[in-house]
């Protein structure tokens, strides 16, 4: 018998004790820019080369931040368990903790890709996607096939092609565990519903959880002081 499967959803929380600021907490990233100017389709043709600069500001902090002990200790449920981290965080700091299956439901920030590539079933043909690190891209850096490089995100308004093979881990989890997400932004946050009628769920986050479900532990605490309160309940099983 392997593993036990266990996933975790991650939203922006699991990076604020990195010293990445969420979207929606007081002084979010959303009360200081419009969601519509920056991180949106439409956005894109209004006004590209302020996306470009917001990305690029956003990629260079990540290169002056760590993963933080809640990212470690995610990494560490690997000892014990098949982990699938199902991520809407667009940072790097799950890779840089050590987990080795993640899949990025809204992209990546350091890398980049075409912006004539059209989404195929499950995200983009690799060959397409070039990782810049901390770099930064401008209006007039082109890809080899001549088109314009844009970051490889998911903004509002543009599909989300991991969403199927995020709900096939769901599916099959013993345990999922929700770590720092409001659970605002669809379909993201409906992946819990797709977990089975006796997979225990847990989420830590220190406010409150917008969702109600017979089957939710709330662990209310920050994510590196509720990821010891779930490996003790773990321990306890
Ligand atoms: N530890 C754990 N959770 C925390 C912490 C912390 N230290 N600090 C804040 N939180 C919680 C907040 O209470 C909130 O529930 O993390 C959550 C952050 O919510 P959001 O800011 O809405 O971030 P997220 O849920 O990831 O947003 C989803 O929205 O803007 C889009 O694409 C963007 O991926 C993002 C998506």
């Amino acid at each position: 018998m392997g593993k036990k499967k266990l996933v975790v959803l991650t939203g922006a929380g699991v990076s604020a004790e990195s010293g990445i600021s969420t979207f929606r907490d007081s002084n979010g990233l959303w009360e200081n820019y419009r969601v519509e100017d920056v991180a949106s389709i439409e956005g894109w043709y209004r006004n590209p080369g302020l996306m470009l600069d917001f990305y690029n500001t956003r990629r260079r902090e990540l290169g002056t931040v760590k993963p933080n002990a809640a990212h470690i200790a995610i990494a560490e449920l690997e000892k014990e368990y098949d982990v699938t981290v199902v991520t809407q965080n667009v940072d790097n700091l799950h890779e840089r903790a050590g987990s080795t299956r993640i899949i990025h439901l809204h992209g990546e920030l350091t890398k980049v890709r075409p912006e004539d590539r059209c989404n195929d079933r499950d995200g983009f043909s690799e060959e397409s996607v070039f990782d810049i690190g901390y770099g930064e891209i401008h209006i007039g850096d082109l890809a080899p096939d001549g088109a314009q490089l844009r970051p490889h995100i998911v903004w509002f308004g543009e599909a989300v092609p991991k969403i199927e093979m995020a709900i096939n881990a769901v599916e099959r989890a013993g345990i999922l565990l929700i770590v720092g997400t409001s659970l605002q932004v669809y379909p993201a946050a409906g992946l819990f519903r797709y977990a089975g009628y006796d997979t225990p769920i847990y989420i830590i986050d220190p406010k409150d959880v917008p969702v109600s479900d017979p089957r939710i532990t709330h662990i209310r605490n920050v994510a590196t002081k509720g990821m010891e309160d779930f490996k003790k309940i773990l321990k306890s099983k």
